[in-house]
């Protein structure tokens, strides 16, 4: 079919079609602009075989959805194109290169992985609350802009595979590398392999794998297709760290250690056979969100990693992180060896002005703090005065330090 100049969409507006971007599967796409506001836009227009009225119908679902207006982030269908001879539409666009390009490259670090992580969670999050499968979630899907301070802002874009209750299913399947097990085992048993928001989850979890780790879940296993698919469809989790999964760490991208036990715990349910224990799009984002403010940087060798209270190395180097310990009068020594340690006048020498349960020392990967709750309040040297330390606030401390408990002061040092 020879590209038209311009177009009219359903509902009047026109449309200056240019450059093509991509042809392949159901269509061919084009940079475009609206004749009137000289907004830049994509358009999409379905080969002759997807141009039936069960498309027509699903264009002007998505289209009746507005979810570009609902999630800005979310490059979704705003006119339908049906003119007779094309059937297609437009929809805003998006800047940026595709998220398996930045992949590539290997230029995203850890905290900009996971930002992004929480930015797409909550677009797939907005389709979901829908009752809305993507049905397509995978890295050439995912557009990314990079903002300024080098955030990197997701576009989700190409919905043409969604399925929604009383539509029409879509035409086509995901792309191989994301089929769900379920989807899988369709394909070979030559049944329709429709996707719905369960196998958006699966997928969901192989892109933040894959943006987070740098690496597919089934890498390590993937040496040809058969061994790959039944890598896919086993429901477990390969480079589980807590089965031996570290094995993998060779083969390229991060070791999975540095997901800590929370991210972890989600990739073990993302890829379950289970349907239903496949964690949503909000159980990831706020995990995610909770993860964004435990990132560290080893000091040894400079590896970002997620930390929590079940980190006591660093999961690239293997350097234990530094163990501190009270060193009170008399040579009363308490290290803090748990996650957390509470000390109080028992634990230290019975002080009056100490009270019973007066600090909490909490380790976080490499770091310690303390948390005063002491009524008679835990403060600092800074090298001229005490200094107190807010009350019920984690505060880094860290050997060579000089606290003072009340009345009772103490140093810290490093154990070992
Ligand atoms: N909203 C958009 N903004 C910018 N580029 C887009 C947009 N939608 C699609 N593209 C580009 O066009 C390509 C093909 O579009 P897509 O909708 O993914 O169709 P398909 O994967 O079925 O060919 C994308 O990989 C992307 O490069
Ligand atoms: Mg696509
Ligand atoms: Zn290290």
């Amino acid at each position: 079919m020879a590209t038209p100049r311009k177009l009219v969409t359903t509902s009047g507006q026109k449309l200056l079609i240019g450059r093509e971007i991509a042809s392949r599967g159901q269509g061919t796409t084009y940079e475009s602009l609206v004749l009137d506001t000289k907004q830049k836009i994509v358009v999409k227009l379905f080969k002759k075989q997807f141009n039936t009225d069960n498309t027509r119908r699903r264009i002007e679902y998505l289209v009746r959805h507005r979810f570009s207006e609902r999630c800005p982030i979310i490059a979704g269908p705003f006119e339908t194109i049906a003119d007779g001879t094309h059937l297609g539409h437009s929809a805003p666009y998006a800047e940026g290169n595709s998220l398996d390009q930045l992949l590539q490259k290997g230029s995203v670090n850890l905290v900009q992985a996971i930002q992004l992580g929480v930015a797409l969670t909550h677009t797939v999050g907005v389709m979901h609350d829908e009752n809305i499968a993507h049905g397509d979630l995978h890295s050439e899907n995912v557009l990314v802009e990079v903002a300024s301070d080098d955030v990197l802002i997701p576009h989700l874009i190409d919905l043409d595979n969604f399925n929604a209750p009383g539509q029409p299913p879509p035409d086509m399947v995901g792309q191989n590398l994301y089929l769900a097990p379920e989807q899988r085992q369709a394909i070979a048993a030559g049944k329709p392999a429709v996707p719905d928001i369960y196998t958006d989850r699966f997928q969901l979890g192989i892109l933040i794998h894959e943006a987070i780790l740098l690496k597919h879940p089934a890498t390590g296993a993937d040496h040809d297709e058969a061994a790959f698919h039944e890598a896919m469809c086993r429901g477990q989790w390969i480079h589980d760290p807590c089965n031996g999964g570290e094995r993998y760490s060779a083969l390229g991208g991060c070791p999975s250690g540095i997901l800590g036990t929370e991210l972890s715990r989600l990739f073990r349910r993302s890829l379950s056979l289970d349907r239903t224990f496949r964690p949503t799009a909000s159980e990831w984002k706020e995990a995610l969100q909770r993860a964004l403010m435990r990132v560290f940087i080893c000091l040894r060798c400079n590896g970002s990693f997620i930390a929590d209270a079940y980190s006591f190395c660093c999961p690239h180097c293997k350097t234990p992180f530094p163990k501190i310990v009270i060193v009170a009068p008399a040579g009363r020594a308490i290290a803090i060896e748990e996650a957390a340690v509470s000390i109080g006048r028992d634990s230290l020498d019975g002080n009056p002005t100490v009270s019973a349960q007066h600090a909490i020392f909490r380790r976080r990967g490499p770091m310690t703090y303390v948390e005063s709750r002491g009524r008679n309040g835990t403060y600092r040297w800074d090298g001229k005065s005490w200094v107190r330390l807010p009350d019920r606030t984690l505060i880094a401390v860290k050997a060579g330090d000089r606290l003072r408990f009340g009345e009772l002061a103490v140093h810290l040092r490093e154990a070992g």
